[in-house]
Parts: C-alpha cells; structure tokens; sequence
C-alpha cells in the first residue's frame, strides 16, 4: 500500500468517480482509497476500467470495482450507481470527472462537435448528480465536479468545453443550494496546467509553448495529479465540512485569467 498524508481521512467513506479510469481522476480515486474510502470508478472503456480497478486495489489494499459506463447514458449511470451502493451499501462521496474536449475554432465546429462535449461534460454532469441523489448519504455527502477556468474566462477554440463547464459551475452552485438542507455539499474543482494531462500534451507541441505556458504561472511550474487529488480529499473530509457551492481553482495562483492556456493564439486559416 502507497503512503498517503491523508491516511483514514475518509475511512469508513464510499466514493464514486465518474470519468476516474485514467487521469486526474484516476487519481482522485486511488488518493480516496488510500484515504480509507472504497471506491468504484466508470468509464467509456472496458478495459481501462478494468485496469482502474486493479490500480486502485493494489493502491488501496481493497477491492473496488471498476465499471464501463458513458455518462451521457442516463439509464447506464443509474446500473453503475446501484451497483456500487448493492457492493459498498451507500455513497457518500461522488466526483463527476468525465469530460470530452478538442481544440476548434468556432467555425471549424459542427453542430454535433458542439452538442457531444455538452452531452458529456454538462449533461453527464446532471445525470450522475442526479442519478446519485437517492443513494447519496443524507446528511453528510460530498459532490465534486471538476470544471476549467473557461467556464469565466473566455479561451479561444474552447468554445464548446466553455460553455458546456459554465453550465456545469451553474448546475453544481444550484444544486448545493437546493440539496444542502439535505446535509449535500457540492463544490467545483478547476484544475491549472497539470503534469503529464491531456490539456498539458496540448500546449506541448513546442517546448517553446510549453515554457510560455509555464511562464504565466505565478507558481513557474505545472501542478500535479496528486495535488488535485489531495484537494478532493480535502473537500469529501470533515475538515471542509461548512465549504459548499464554492469553485475551488488549484492553478498555482492564476488570479489574471486562464493561465497556461492563455497563450493559446488563433491558428493561421
Ligand atoms: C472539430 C471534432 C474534433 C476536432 C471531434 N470532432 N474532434 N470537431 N475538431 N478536433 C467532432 C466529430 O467530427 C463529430 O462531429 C463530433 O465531434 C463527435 O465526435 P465523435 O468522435 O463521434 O465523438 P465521441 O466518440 O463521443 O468522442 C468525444 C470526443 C473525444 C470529445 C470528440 O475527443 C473524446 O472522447 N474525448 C475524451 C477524452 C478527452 O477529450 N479528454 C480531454 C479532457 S482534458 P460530426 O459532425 O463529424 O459528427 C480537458 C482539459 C483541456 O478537458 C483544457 C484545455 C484548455
């Protein structure tokens, strides 16, 4: 078993993590399980889920349970929560992490381009919060989404991630103010520029951009899988038991707009 600060923060915990088969969330997970939380993750593939499972068990020394599941599939993430809840008897943490995205400038966007990252990034967010409520432990649950800084700053060729993440920043505020005299926290997560992600590989392409990209960081670095993870720790413990409805940026201190990805410049049509 990994060595973790967070050590039996979340014992006793039950967690579900959309989008956590690779990633930022996968990281999330395995920082949960090593919390003392068990945990199930669901993803597009099969076969990465498979694999998030056994990570996670050999991170946290306890079974999980790792399922294939697309959260535009309303029906799907119904089975995977019940599931979780007849294997781990409730849930008490869940985190909606899965998210589609690709560089476009408007133009370069067909309808259906649009409409599949809102399908996945918005309306996935809806159907797992509000598939989940339920099963959700009342008082006492924790909610994450993971948003982006686009949500309120405007990027060029993220139009569709932006607009889908500010109706997910919305969703989230409303629903911490509608479920939190249930005892429901919710609360967002804008991860920065970090190590080794898929946003990251974007801005990679020279190591020019990427320095860039660093530069406008008043860190002077990317951040770290683990420095998300440990953030979402932070916010399923008692510890942040009266922070709700809050977009939480762990960005290495981006107070002047969007960060590594304001260097993104329009391409040459
Ligand atoms: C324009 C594109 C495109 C692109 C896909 N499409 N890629 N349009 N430019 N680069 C269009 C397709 O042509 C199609 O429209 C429509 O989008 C749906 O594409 P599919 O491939 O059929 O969809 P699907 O298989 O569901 O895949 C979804 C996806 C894909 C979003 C397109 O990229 C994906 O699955 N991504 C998951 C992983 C991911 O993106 N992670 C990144 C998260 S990181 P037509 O009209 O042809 O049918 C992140 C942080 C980035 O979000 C921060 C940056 C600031």
């Amino acid at each position: 078993m990994s060595q973790c600060f967070s050590e039996n923060l979340l014992a006793g915990k039950v967690a579900f993590v959309a989008g956590g088969t690779r990633g930022i969330n996968l990281g999330i997970a395995k920082a949960f399980a090593c919390a003392g939380a068990r945990v199930a993750v669901i993803g597009r593939d099969a076969e990465r889920a498979a694999a998030a499972q056994a990570d996670i068990e050999q991170a946290s020394g306890e079974s999980a349970l790792g399922m294939s599941c697309d959260v535009r599939d309303y029906a799907a993430v119904e089975t995977a929560i019940k599931t979780t809840t007849e294997a781990f008897g409730k849930i008490d943490i869940l985190v909606s992490g899965a998210a589609g995205n690709f560089f476009s400038p408007i133009v370069g966007l067909s309808a259906n381009a649009f409409k599949t990252v809102v399908d996945i990034d918005l309306i996935g967010t809806f159907n797992v919060f509000r598939a989940s409520f339920d099963y959700l432990t009342k008082p006492g649950a924790s909610l994450i989404a993971i948003t982006a800084g686009q949500a309120e700053h405007a990027v060029p060729f993220q139009a569709h991630a932006a607009a889908a993440k500010a109706g997910v920043n919305m969703l989230t505020k409303t629903l911490a103010v509608e479920w939190g005299p249930a005892g429901v926290r919710a609360n967002l997560i804008v991860p920065g520029g970090i190590e080794g992600t898929e946003g990251v590989k974007y801005l990679s392409s020279s190591q020019d951009g990427l320095d860039e990209a660093i530069g406008r960081v008043p860190a002077r670095r990317l951040g770290t899988v683990t420095e998300i993870a440990d953030t979402a720790v932070f916010l399923c413990s008692e510890a942040a038991s009266y922070i709700t409805g809050q977009v939480i940026y762990v960005d290495g201190g981006t107070l002047t707009g969007n960060g590594a990805y304001d260097c993104l410049r329009p391409l040459k049509r």
